[in-house]
Formats: structure tokens, C-alpha cells, sequence
């Protein structure tokens, strides 16, 4: 009996999975996504592939209208390993003059002493004109006297995004070897380096991870270990987007306190850019990308691009399953262990479609994406 209802249960199962196959093979074709010649052989891999795009097609599908469901193109490369990825400097090079031609990245990196005065009425890139924040003498105190990354040239830069695909990739070695590291929103690296790498040259930190990580700096013990997470990035740039959201300035005003507070004690170097984001939006609008607000991945690219001669990313992948494995992935390398993957960047980001640029940009030689352990 027992035997019967499991080879039944083998039956349904295989049926469902060749008309899911079906359904997808058909919206792949449909939307076209990754645009690769050839369909490779049809391999058990590839069938697998399609098995884990649709669990999470499912999980997604009413929630992630944009999903992308995994090609030939991503398959192939995964399982070819990323040592067929050749860099090609001159679209890289071209690349550069096109985004140089928007963006002035030395001048966006950072406001200076001399490019405002005390009194100045800010206004904020992604909320109403009526909100301001008066630039104080404290405020003042802490630009730098010129863009910290005026004539800097790296070689190999990686650029390193949250994503739970990190987990388990072992990849932290392959970061550290890069001559300039640029990470996103303050994530921690000391109990993931493995994965993720313990150098950090940059990174960026929105003033509400203030709120959300250290209690608004209310007790002794916040305003501790906030001073020694900073103790612990001395030397590199802390990249801080406060004319961003108005919702920034209140945290902001507490970070500019309890930096001019600890002047002399740190070393990290302070960098506040203004409101940039209309002239780095120009750029990706002439690449089809224009969501309501970049990512902060893509947005780090932008300012590498400048700064580096090759730029390698990692821990870019939007979605909640492993491309290799299909196993399910948290949203960022260091959620919790059980935290649901969640989709709420759906609310401003593409995150999707900056994703399918960007493999189209690792196709191109332009930069490379890691998706696939590094060991
Ligand atoms: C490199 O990029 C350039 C410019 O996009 C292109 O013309 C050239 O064919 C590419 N070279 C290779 C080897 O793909
Ligand atoms: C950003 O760069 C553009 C030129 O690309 C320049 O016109 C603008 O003033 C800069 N803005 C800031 C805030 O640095
Ligand atoms: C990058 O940071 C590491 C430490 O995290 C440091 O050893 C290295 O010199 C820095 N590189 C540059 C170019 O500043």
C-alpha cells in the first residue's frame, strides 16, 4: 500500500514537474530574458536549473511581478565556473568615459568645506522639496578639505553586495585580494569572512542604521559599540548618503554629534555626498535602467567605475534560492538564520532588472559577477 501511493506520489510528481518545465520554458522564451544564442544540451542540470526557478517562482509569484526566471545563459556559466570570464578593458574603458560623461565622481563622491557654506538649506534626492537640513558649523567641521578619492586608482576593486548567496561561498580570500574593497550599508564582515572577506576600504552607511543597529545612540553601551565598529574601519572611507531622505536628518544630527564628539579618536575618513542621485540616474536611464531609486550596489559600481582599472562583484543576486544548489537563500548574508526572505525592495528597487544589466555587463566583459563559490 505504502509502496503504491509513493510510486504514485513519484508519478505526480514527474508529471508536474515536465508541465512546469513547459510553463517555463515557455516564459522564458516569452520574455527573453538573457539574450543567448544557443540552448545548450539538455542535460539533467539544466532540468534541475528550471526545478529551482520554479519553487520560487511560486514563492515569489505574486509578490515579484519583475522575477526573472533562470536561463541556459546563467546555467552554463555557473556550471563552466567563472574561469571562462574574460575582462574586456576597451568596453570597460568605454564604459567609464559614458558615465564620466554624467557624472563627475570625485566631485559626487563627497561634499567639501568649500562647496558649502553654514546656513546652507539642503534638500533631499528622494523626498519632497519642502524638507531641508540646515548645513551647521558641526556639520562643516567633518567634510573633508578635498574628494578623498580625487586622481585614486586601483587596480582590481571589488564592489560587494549583501546578498545571501554569499553564505557558504568562501569567497572572503579571493575579496581580499583586491587592491580596493567597497561594501554596502555597514555589513559586518569579522564573523562572515570567510564568505564575504575582512578588508574594507569603503563603506557605505545610511544615518538609519543608527536607529535600526545602535538605539539612536541613547545609552552608554549604544554609543560604545558604535564607537568601536568605527574603531574597527580606521583608515577607510565611511560613505554616508544623508540627503538621501528626510527621514535622515534627525539620526543625522546624532552622528554629527557624536562624530565631532570623538574627533581625533577615529580615523575612519568621513565622506557626504549631496544630492547626486539626478546625475547618476542620467547614466542608467541610457541603459533602459530607471527605478525609483538605485541600489546601493549599483550605485558603488558607478563611483568603482571611476576609481578602478577592473571592477569584480559579489554577493549581487536579488533573488531567495542558490542558482546552484536551489536551496533557499536568506536576503542578506548576515540575516538570522530563519529570517523570510523578504520583498520588500519591491517598494523602490528593481533589483531584478539592475541584476539582468549587470549579468548582461559580466557577458560583455565589463565587470565580473560571482554568483559560484570561490574555492
Ligand atoms: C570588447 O568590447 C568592444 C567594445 O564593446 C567590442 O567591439 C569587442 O568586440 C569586444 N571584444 C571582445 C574580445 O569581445
Ligand atoms: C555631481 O556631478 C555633476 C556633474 O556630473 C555636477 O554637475 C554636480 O554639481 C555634482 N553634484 C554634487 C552634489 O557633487
Ligand atoms: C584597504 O583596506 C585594507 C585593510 O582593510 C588595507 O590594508 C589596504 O591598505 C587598503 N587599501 C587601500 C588602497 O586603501
Amino acid at each position: 500500500m505504502v509502496r503504491i501511493a509513493s510510486a504514485l506520489g513519484v508519478v505526480m510528481l514527474s508529471v508536474a514537474l515536465i508541465i512546469l518545465s513547459l510553463i517555463s520554458y515557455v516564459s522564458i522564451k516569452r520574455d527573453n530574458i538573457f539574450t543567448t544564442p544557443k540552448y545548450a544540451g539538455s542535460g539533467a542540470p539544466r532540468m534541475y536549473m528550471f526545478h529551482a526557478g520554479f519553487r520560487s517562482q511560486f514563492a515569489m509569484k505574486f509578490l515579484d511581478p519583475s522575477f526573472i526566471p533562470l536561463t541556459n545563459a546563467l546555467n552554463e556559466e555557473l556550471q563552466e565556473k567563472p574561469s571562462k570570464w574574460q575582462f574586456n578593458r576597451t568596453a570597460f574603458l568605454q564604459q567609464r568615459k559614458e558615465i564620466l560623461r554624467y557624472i563627475d565622481v570625485a566631485k559626487n563622491f563627497t561634499l567639501t568645506k568649500s562647496g558649502v557654506r553654514v546656513g546652507q538649506l539642503m534638500h533631499y534626492d528622494y523626498s519632497s522639496h519642502k524638507y531641508v537640513f540646515s548645513i551647521s558649523n558641526n556639520f562643516k567641521s567633518l567634510l573633508p578639505d578635498a574628494s578623498p578619492v580625487l586622481n585614486k586608482h586601483y587596480n582590481v576593486c571589488a564592489v560587494v553586495g549583501n546578498s545571501g548567496i554569499l553564505t557558504g561561498s568562501q569567497c572572503g580570500p579571493e575579496i581580499d585580494k583586491s587592491d580596493f574593497i567597497f561594501r554596502c550599508n555597514f555589513a559586518p564582515t569579522e564573523i562572515f569572512q570567510k564568505d564575504v572577506g575582512r578588508k574594507t576600504n569603503l563603506t557605505t552607511f545610511n544615518p538609519s542604521i543608527l536607529e535600526k543597529y545602535y538605539n539612536n545612540l541613547l545609552t552608554i553601551q549604544d554609543r560604545n559599540n558604535f564607537f568601536l565598529s568605527l574603531k574597527k574601519l580606521d583608515g577607510a572611507i565611511l560613505w554616508i548618503p544623508a540627503f538621501f531622505f528626510h527621514t535622515s536628518a534627525t539620526v543625522t544630527r546624532t552622528l554629527v554629534d557624536f562624530f565631532v564628539e570623538h574627533k581625533g579618536q577615529l580615523k575612519v575618513q568621513l565622506a557626504w555626498p549631496g544630492n547626486i542621485m539626478q546625475h547618476i540616474n542620467r547614466y542608467w536611464k541610457t541603459k533602459h535602467l530607471a527605478p525609483k531609486r538605485l541600489s546601493t550596489g549599483i550605485l558603488m559600481y558607478t563611483l568603482a567605475s571611476a576609481m578602478c582599472e577592473e571592477i569584480h562583484l559579489y554577493g549581487f543576486w536579488p533573488f531567495g534560492w542558490d542558482p546552484n544548489t536551489g536551496k533557499e537563500l536568506p536576503y542578506h548574508y548576515y540575516d538570522k538564520k530563519g529570517t523570510k526572505f523578504t520583498t520588500k525592495w519591491q517598494e523602490s528597487h528593481q533589483l531584478p532588472t539592475e541584476f539582468k544589466l549587470l549579468y548582461k555587463m559580466h557577458e560583455e566583459g565589463l565587470t565580473k559577477l560571482t554568483l559560484s563559490h570561490c574555492a
